[in-house]
């Protein structure tokens, strides 16, 4: 079906009218390619080739927090040259061409967005390391390899978009060579979400309809998919409260404030930006709708900041898990 911004954005937005979870959950692979497809230039521009979180340290810039993060994974992982990995929903694969680099394992991408393959390919052969990468199209709820294909797994902030946990770790676990290990970093409501609050759903709405999500799982949801799965668990924590030297929340970057990276987040720059890009779209400079998904994203912001500062959400829930031999 071939949309254009404008219809992408009403058929995304019915999807999230839709109250019925299971009716939602039937759309959610449609919503989020849509999703992918409208905002993967937004997030290059405005955030970079890795579309994840950090734990921060005071000092340390965004850009080193974001390859500390990935590079904490490749250790999880104990990745060497002679690994065969799958990386789970990886966007444009920022994370994974730094993790091949730092280890010179083999790695194999997998997204359901068409638009995000064609841009890991133009990115993929101007590295040096072309090599070690290659990329799919697909959805990881049926996955096309076949079982046993790998030595390791990764999938960072990407499982959140699973319909159905258990039926994402059943693929992994079937496609993982017997002794091989996966690690993920997953987005979650804390034990200090309170389903009854009024605040607290309201910030988890924001997040599942700013970023394409059917619904937020718990770390405790997270915790029983794993033990009805057939993998054997052997760590989980939430990194956004594990160190305490984390002095830089992993929101900071979506608040409002006068730092180079928080002022495009002030309601005057916000107010100026939208301006610009109805202008722009009124004047056929930009295609009709980009107004509107540049919304959709703020709402994202707003509702990660608002979770973040309450405690109830965390993107960096870590998970490593293994095939046992
Ligand atoms: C927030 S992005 C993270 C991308 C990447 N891991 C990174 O950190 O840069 C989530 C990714 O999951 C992918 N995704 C979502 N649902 C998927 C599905 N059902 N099958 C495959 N990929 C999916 C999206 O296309 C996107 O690439």
């Amino acid at each position: 079906m071939n949309l254009n911004i404008k219809e992408k954005i009403s058929t995304y937005n019915n999807v999230f009218e839709e109250r019925d979870q299971v009716k939602r959950s039937e759309q959610a692979q449609l919503a989020t390619d849509n999703f992918y497809t409208l905002i993967t230039k937004f997030y290059e521009k405005g955030w970079g080739k890795s579309f994840h979180f950090a734990p921060r340290y005071e000092g340390e810039s965004f850009e080193d927090s974001i390859k500390r993060h990935e590079s904490f994974l490749a250790l999880k992982l104990g990745l060497t040259s002679n690994d065969k990995v799958l990386d789970v929903g990886c966007g444009i694969m920022g994370p994974a061409r730094n993790i091949a680099r730092i280890s010179g394992a083999k790695i194999i991408g997998l997204t359901i967005n068409q638009h995000q393959v064609d841009r890991c390919e133009e990115l993929n052969n101007a590295s040096s390391i072309s090599h070690l990468l290659d990329v799919q199209q697909g959805d990881f709820m049926k996955m096309s390899f076949p079982e046993n294909s790998f030595d390791k797994m990764f999938a960072i902030e990407a499982l959140c978009h699973a319909p159905n946990l258990k039926g994402v770790y059943e693929q992994m676990y079937s496609r993982l060579k017997p002794g091989g290990r996966a690690c993920f970093y997953q987005w979650a409501m804390t034990d200090k979400y309170d389903p009854s609050n009024s605040e607290h759903i309201k910030a988890k709405e924001m997040i599942e309809y700013g970023n394409s999500i059917c619904q937020l799982k718990t770390t405790e949801e997270i915790d029983n998919a794993l033990q009805e799965s057939p993998l054997t668990v052997l760590e989980t924590i939430d990194l956004a409260v594990a160190d305490s030297k984390n002095d830089v929340p992993w929101y900071s970057t979506l608040q409002s404030g006068w730092s180079l990276s928080q002022i495009r987040h002030t309601k005057i720059s916000r107010t100026l930006i939208g301006n610009i890009l109805r202008t722009f779209e009124t004047l056929r400079m930009l295609p009709k709708g980009i107004s509107n998904t540049q919304k959709v994203l703020l709402v994202a912001a707003d509702g990660l900041v608002k979770g973040g500062k309450l405690g109830i959400f965390t993107p960096m829930y870590l998970v490593v898990v293994e095939k046992q031999l």
